[in-house]
């Protein structure tokens, strides 16, 4: 920061300079180039100069796997004759990245000291965490002989992936080593099972992050019997009978698209299927994500039995991909589908609220979606039993006609506005009463009122308000009152899947 001649730094900030100014100098002080850097002096001592006639084999992980390797690493220390001793090794910030080879020859090095192990502190659960090595350097000596793996996790700005090395290895046995760790991280993998959101990170690579499990039960979605049915018989009755679809040669691969408009429960329903499948790996995608279907097709197929969301695919759907022929990431999406092995047990579900924007790529590409289901407006048994969903918790006073009432007015709205009617119902009630002793016809048709009117144009809109025919519309479609076009709103911060009911 630059400062006024008139305002000098004070003492306490020229003491933090001075401190600063002495770190650096310390680290400059220590002897970087050739044997005589201490990092240099361990690798070189460890391998012997026979050791370090052979070449480094490195590997290049994608960041999420950071947590697996430590996993797998974890594990394979443990083998019986295995003995492995770890050093930290530290780089000052902004000197980019370090390699083996650079270790073994003492040539072209950054200021590179040793140190305690850093390590960073990752979720491998919904709510347990592994220490993971950050930058270290593993001296190892087992069956193989003596030699040595180093490790550096993905640094921003300088390094994009997860790097692990071996040197003092003949090229072959080094590679085995490697293949090990894969074995392990695929056999230990921490998603494996798990709810997990898949979101893209500014460095072009993806970040998993587990979340709880939604809690729903078959009571909790209301929509018409035949439309669970065949939702739940497409996605959960393929586990049911997964040995016998195999032996008979058929492919267990899937694909289930809800559509419908804004506010009908498409993503409910995905909260409670993914609830009940509690043996898959279950992996989110939404909006920009869905960018990288690609690579999380093949973790899907790697942590089978999986389920892959890709939530309101519209949104991304006609978007040119940053691949070489630029094709619109809805067909790469279809082809990441088409790609995974057929006899794994996979299932995508997709969600639109613009079914008319998807049908011809669909059509284009067919066999990737077997089933589409129309998540529609509920008809008025279903905002009945809505009504009574989201009415348990609430001590209301209704009379069967005050019911019925509320269900004729309500022709055409939303299941979401039906929650929120009950919500403004209860908010009326406690202008009245506080604590909340009852919710009487009164409330419920002052709350009808104030949602229903038509100055509120924005707030049905947010709640979804204004399918086929508009609010006051019966089922065969003849508009009572016009209602606003059917619009698709997304708000912030609300995140339906770390949320509650
Ligand atoms: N069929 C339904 N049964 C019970 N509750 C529902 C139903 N539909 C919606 N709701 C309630 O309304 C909320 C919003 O619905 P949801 O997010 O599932 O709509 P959506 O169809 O996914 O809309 P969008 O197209 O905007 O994504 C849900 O969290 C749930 O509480
Ligand atoms: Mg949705």
């Amino acid at each position: 920061m630059v400062t006024g001649a008139s305002e000098g730094a004070s003492d306490v900030e020229a003491r933090a300079f001075a401190a600063g100014l002495r770190s650096l100098l310390e680290w400059l002080h220590v002897p970087a180039q050739g044997a005589g850097n201490e990092v240099v002096a361990l690798v070189q001592d460890t391998l012997g100069p026979a050791g370090r006639e052979h070449s480094v084999v490195a590997r290049e992980l994608p960041p999420f796997e950071h947590v697996n390797l430590q996993t797998a690493l974890d594990a394979w220390t443990a083998a019986d004759g295995r003995r492995v001793e770890v050093h930290g090794v530290v780089l000052p910030p902004h000197f980019g990245g370090i390699d083996l080879q650079q270790l073994m020859t003492g040539e072209a090095l950054p200021p590179v000291r040793l140190s305690a192990p850093s390590v960073v502190d990752l979720p491998n659960g919904p709510g347990s965490t592994l220490a993971c090595l950050r930058s270290a350097l593993l001296l190892v000596s087992d069956d193989a002989g003596r030699y040595l793996l180093m490790l550096q996790a993905p640094r921003e700005h300088e390094q994009p992936t997860l790097r692990v090395e071996v040197a003092g290895l003949p090229v072959q046995q080094a590679q085995a080593v490697l293949a090990e760790l894969d074995r392990l991280r695929r056999e230990l993998n921490v998603y494996r099972g798990h709810l997990v959101e898949v979101t893209p990170t500014p460095m072009g690579t993806v970040e998993l992050t587990f979340l709880d499990p939604p809690d729903l039960g078959r009571d909790d979605v209301v929509l018409p019997a035949a439309v669970l049915d065949r939702i739940e018989r497409h996605a959960l009755g393929v586990a049911e009978h997964r040995a016998g679809l195999r032996s008979a040669g058929q492919h267990l691969k899937r694909g289930l698209l809800l559509y419908g408009p804004p506010g009908t429960g498409k993503t409910h329903t995905v909260r409670y299927l993914l609830g009940r499948m509690g043996d898959y790996t279950r992996l989110l995608l939404t909006g920009r994500s869905l960018g990288v279907v690609g690579s999380v097709t093949e973790l899907a197929r790697e942590l089978q039995p999986a389920v892959v969301v890709l939530e309101d695919v519209d949104l991304v759907a006609m978007d040119r991909s940053f691949g070489p022929g630029g094709s619109p990431v809805l067909f790469d999406l279809l082809d990441a589908m088409d790609g995974a092995a057929p006899d794994a047990d996979l299932l995508f579900v997709l969600t639109t609220n613009r079914a008319d924007l998807l049908e011809p790529a669909l059509a284009a590409r067919p066999g990737r979606i077997d089933v589409a289901v129309d998540v529609d407006l509920p008809d008025a048994a279903a905002r009945r039993r809505l009504l009574e969903l989201y009415g348990r918790a609430v001590p209301l006073r209704l009379s069967d006609g005050d019911v019925t009432a509320a269900v004729e007015r309500t022709g055409g709205v939303t299941a979401s506005f039906l929650k929120e009617l009950l919500r403004r119902a209860v908010l009326e009630a406690l202008h009245e009463q506080d604590p909340l002793r009852e919710v009487t016809a009164v409330h419920v048709t002052r709350a009808l009122d104030d949602l229903l009117d038509s100055t509120q144009q924005v707030t049905r809109t947010l709640l979804g308000v204004g399918g086929a025919g508009g609010v006051g519309a019966e089922e065969d479609g003849v508009p009572l009152q016009p209602g606003p076009a059917p619009a698709v709103v997304y708000t912030g911060s609300y995140h339906p899947y770390r949320h509650r009911r």
